[in-house]
């Protein structure tokens, strides 16, 4: 806690929400089961849909993105299912805990913390054994600033029996993930990282081949059952199986707004400008991205500081002296590296702002650089950007009487 009431939040989620989107969550409490509600619904799904890319099912659940994820396994495999789980940092392998924990027999293929996933392992690991029930990818590794080839990974799960499961928590909405185009049959998320809405929400889309694997799952589900809330909401009027966080639902469904309005792929673009932008500044004050550049991810970046300098100190100071709130290392990486969020409303005010901030951090910490180069190298890379900021005081969208 820095003291400042306007901290600027740069962590791999929670991210900063945008003015519309308070001004969205900031009204009275809605009958869930009115017509103002049951009008919300369909906008919200269709708007979530174009975000997934897809046009199967997208279910809103009340929880964080462990929650979507476990919603995910329990609704398509059962107990004793073979599992492929994709293990490049803490987030993967805490989703292969997740589905043995429910009783799933995991086989983990284990990647250097920092790597990619490589399609060529997977292609070698479903090759030699066809008995896979579901393979589990985490898109964009939040605990190292890692984005894997969800396409080509996609790809090769297609021509198998197997459903592929994919962490999306901290990519959807600012990196490219096409779910129906490149065969992601379930894809997760939460609320609070690029969709920039407060914490609270999961969202899980799921494809024909998994709705397929989920009639013949076996794992117990009440609260997380999609089967119970596709048939509640397919009834007229709509219905919702227990009391969803109404407000949240009147955030998201103007954070999605202002998503397509900016449209998905200037966002992209504007996420891969703001990623280049911290990796180039960084580099110059002595810093080493974790990533390589190829994958590095256009939402996160994990640094290891300039030898001899803590990170936690650097986290610190940028909390204490400016307000700017940035993560730490997580598991093995804790005391090792600082990770910096750029992802959601975010632009190059607030990464500018970052990285003259953490110049001065990082000299005042004794590191030695040429002063000022690092924000000139972030300007280069923003260019570009730099007028898009997202807007941010437009109206709330009037849709169809919500
Ligand atoms: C890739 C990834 N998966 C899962 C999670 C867990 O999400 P939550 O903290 O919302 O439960 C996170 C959170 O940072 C994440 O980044």
């Amino acid at each position: 806690m820095s003291g400042f009431h306007d901290d600027i939040l740069m962590l791999p989620g929670p991210t900063q929400i945008p003015g519309r989107v308070l001004q969205a969550l900031a009204r009275p409490p809605v009958n869930h089961r009115s017509q103002a509600f049951y009008d919300l619904w369909p906008s919200l799904r269709d708007r979530a849909r174009r975000v997934f890319q897809t046009t199967g099912d997208v279910f809103v659940l009340s929880g964080s993105g462990v929650g979507g994820l476990e919603a995910a396994l329990v609704n398509v495999l059962s107990p004793g299912d073979r599992v492929l789980a994709l293990v490049n940092g803490l987030f993967s392998q805490l989703f292969a805990e997740l589905a043995e924990i429910f009783g799933a027999r995991v086989r983990r293929l284990e990647f250097g913390w920092g790597e990619p996933v490589p399609p060529a392992a997977v292609a070698d690991a479903l090759e030699a054994d066809a008995d896979f029930r579901a393979v589990l990818l985490c898109h964009n590794e939040t605990s190292t600033g890692v984005t894997s080839d969800a396409e080509a990974i996609g790809r090769l799960v297609a021509e198998t029996p197997a459903v592929l499961l994919v962490d999306a928590v901290s990519s959807l909405g600012g990196i490219d993930l096409r779910a129906d185009q490149w065969g992601l049959d379930v894809v997760v998320t939460a609320s609070q990282k690029a969709l920039m809405t407060p914490a609270g929400l999961a969202l899980v889309s799921m494809g024909p081949k998994a709705w397929a694997a989920e009639r013949e799952a076996a794992t117990p589900r009440y609260f997380w059952s999609f089967r119970r809330m596709r048939d509640r909401m397919g009834r007229q009027p709509p219905g919702i199986a227990y009391t969803p966080a109404v407000n949240l639902w009147y955030g998201l469904h103007e954070a999605l707004a202002m998503i397509l309005d900016e449209g998905l792929e200037a966002r992209f673009e504007r996420h891969r400008a703001l990623g280049r932008a911290v990796r180039r500044a960084a580099e110059a004050l002595g810093c080493r991205v974790m990533a390589a550049e190829s994958h590095a991810s256009a939402t996160v970046t994990a640094l290891y500081p300039p030898s001899g300098i803590d990170p936690s100190e650097i986290v610190r100071r940028l909390d204490r002296g400016f307000g700017i709130q940035v993560g730490g290392g997580l598991g093995p990486l804790a005391g090792k590296i600082f990770r910096v969020g750029h992802m959601g409303v975010l632009g190059a005010r607030e990464v500018l702002g970052l990285v003259s901030a953490l110049e001065m951090v990082l000299h005042s910490l004794g590191a030695r650089f040429e002063p000022g180069v690092a924000t000139a190298l972030a300007q280069r890379e923003l260019v570009p950007v730099g007028a898009a900021m997202v807007d941010q005081s437009a109206p709330v969208m009037e849709e169809g009487g919500v």
